[in-house]
């Protein structure tokens, strides 16, 4: 039956027709998450006709081996499924291009390629690159790009870059690599890719805040006692990932961006309009009022770090974090953190913004949870237990998309006790469809030349200079703060917990 609830609410312009170029196209991101969302958009009737995908990697191999490959695998993570005739046709448009990434010469073949397939299908000449190679090669790729004449629009046509995360390591390589991109492609063409952004969820952050009127009257410290961020994996160090996150860290990998983008987007002002700069510009002031942790005896008090040891998660045996492949036995790089950041406005004044994220815990989850302040308890206190906890309003960003709020009531009955009730939305049976990917938003926007769900320049500098401080401390100040120990499959360092209870605050139970 249809849902009468469900409307389609799509307000952009139009995506254009184009021909999508993948750097690092024999890759995970590619076979797991790209091309599964290009093919999904296609089943949708979201692809626009005449999108052509190439490959862009330095292995040899033919188109049909290419398409072989990805075919495999978007039969087993392609949230639609796989219908064979869907991908026979989709698949036609895929072709691949091997080239060393620093190899001029492969870029200039690359150029005919595409201006071959234009003039093949009488496309207009739009192209949309998309940096998923390792990150040592973001700088060469693009320089390469703008040698071959491949950065500049064409009349009446449109050359875009999408970049993958990380985008740098600290601040000073974000700000070489945004040099490398400035000189490359045009800040209005340029989509610094940040998934958690295209998450439904997080789009509906700014609905829920501004289209709204009940909420933001009481969206600051007169009315709200703290925030919590938390995002939960239950995976460690799989597919050969320690090589990669050993070096990186549960900040630099997940809080840098994503969790950052969730507390920006749960804090900022209402911005003046919905287009990219009026939204970014109202983040980034967020990003740019967060209280520096800047000294080692600050990081120590507000941030803690932890590293999973042996244990059981979803009823499985895992080792430690130090034991996974391709991971330091000495290593000193966190899979787990949690921290207190401050946001210096009127708004936000000493309303503790509690964020942490850690791999091997129990579940995946992420949530953001909005504790309100409790009431006063003139008039239940003299009842057994008292008032039960304050109002929390929960966003579930994943899984089980929806948002709840808990609520104080009387159990029915001639006495009266009270115990906290729920609200609670679910997406799925609300829209009764569950959310596309995250992957497949952002490629349509980045068609419709719409960046708002993409960082900004300055959001990344800004968020990097957050981080820097506390990187700086564990790894180069002489009285490091130390490293805790969790078992697998817990819910973190009890210094974590105790970061919280210093301010009368406990960890929501997801
Ligand atoms: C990536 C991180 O950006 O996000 C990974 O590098 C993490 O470490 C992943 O697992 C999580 O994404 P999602 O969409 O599964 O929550």
């Amino acid at each position: 039956m249809k849902n009468p609830f469900r409307k389609d609410l799509v307000s952009r312009s139009r995506p254009e027709s184009c021909t999508v170029v993948i750097f690092g196209a024999t890759g995970d991101l590619t076979h797991r998450k790209l091309v599964p969302a290009l093919y999904n958009l296609q089943v949708e009737g979201a692809l626009p006709a005449g999108v052509k995908i190439i490959g862009f990697a330095r292995r040899e191999k033919s188109d049909e081996e290419f398409r072989s490959g990805l075919e495999e695998l978007n039969k087993k993570v392609s949230r639609s499924g796989h219908d064979d005739a869907i991908w026979s046709e989709f698949s036609q448009n895929i072709h691949y291009h091997q080239s060393e990434f620093q190899d001029q010469a492969g870029y200039d073949s690359l150029a005919e390629k595409l201006d071959e397939i234009d003039r093949e299908r009488g496309g207009k000449g739009n192209r949309l690159f998309y940096i998923a190679s390792a990150p040592s090669f973001f700088d060469d790729v693009l320089e390469h790009l703008k040698k071959a004449g491949l950065s500049e629009s064409k009349e009446g046509c449109w050359a875009r870059v999408i970049v993958e995360k990380p985008f740098g390591t600290d601040l000073p390589t974000a700000q070489h690599l945004n040099a490398v991109v400035n000189r490359t492609f045009h800040e209005s063409d340029t989509y610094r890719i940040d998934h958690y952004l295209g998450k439904e969820t997080a789009q509906n952050i700014m609905v829920l805040r501004f289209a709204n009127a009940i909420f933001e009257p009481l969206w600051n410290n007169n009315y709200i006692d703290h925030i919590q961020i938390t995002c939960a994996e239950n995976l460690g160090m799989e597919g050969g990932r320690g090589g990669y996150y050993d070096k990186a860290g549960a900040l630099r990998d997940m809080v840098q961006n994503h969790l950052l983008q969730l507390l920006s987007l749960v804090a900022m002002e209402p911005p003046t309009d919905l287009s990219a700069d009026g939204v970014r510009d109202e983040k980034v002031k967020v990003l740019r009022s967060m209280r520096q942790w800047d000294t080692p005896e600050l990081v120590a008090e507000n941030v803690v770090r932890g590293q999973y040891i042996a244990g059981h998660v979803d009823g499985e045996k895992v080792v430690g974090y130090r034991e996974e492949d391709r991971v330091d036995p000495e290593s000193m790089t966190e899979s787990y953190v949690a921290l207190k950041i401050l946001i210096d406005t009127w708004r936000w004044s000493e309303v503790p913004f509690y964020v942490r994220m850690g791999k091997q815990l129990p579940k995946k989850a992420t949530e953001i949870s909005v504790h309100f302040k409790e009431p006063p308890t003139v008039l239940f206190n003299a009842l057994a237990g008292g008032v039960p906890g304050g109002n929390v309003l929960v966003i579930r960003i994943q899984p089980d998309e929806g948002i709840s709020l808990r609520m104080v009531s009387k159990i029915p009955g001639a006495s009266l006790r009270l115990e906290p009730v729920k609200m609670d939305f679910h997406y799925a049976t609300s829209f009764g469809k569950g959310s596309p990917e995250a992957y497949e938003r952002l490629l349509l926007d980045s068609m419709a030349g719409d960046a708002t769900l993409f960082a900004r320049r300055d959001e990344v500098e800004e968020a990097w200079k957050f981080i820097d401080h506390i990187e700086h401390a564990w790894h180069e100040s002489k009285n490091p703060p130390p490293m805790a120990e969790f078992v697998a499959g817990s819910w973190g360092p009890k210094e974590a917990d105790d970061l919280l209870s210093k301010s009368g605050h406990k960890w929501r139970r997801l």
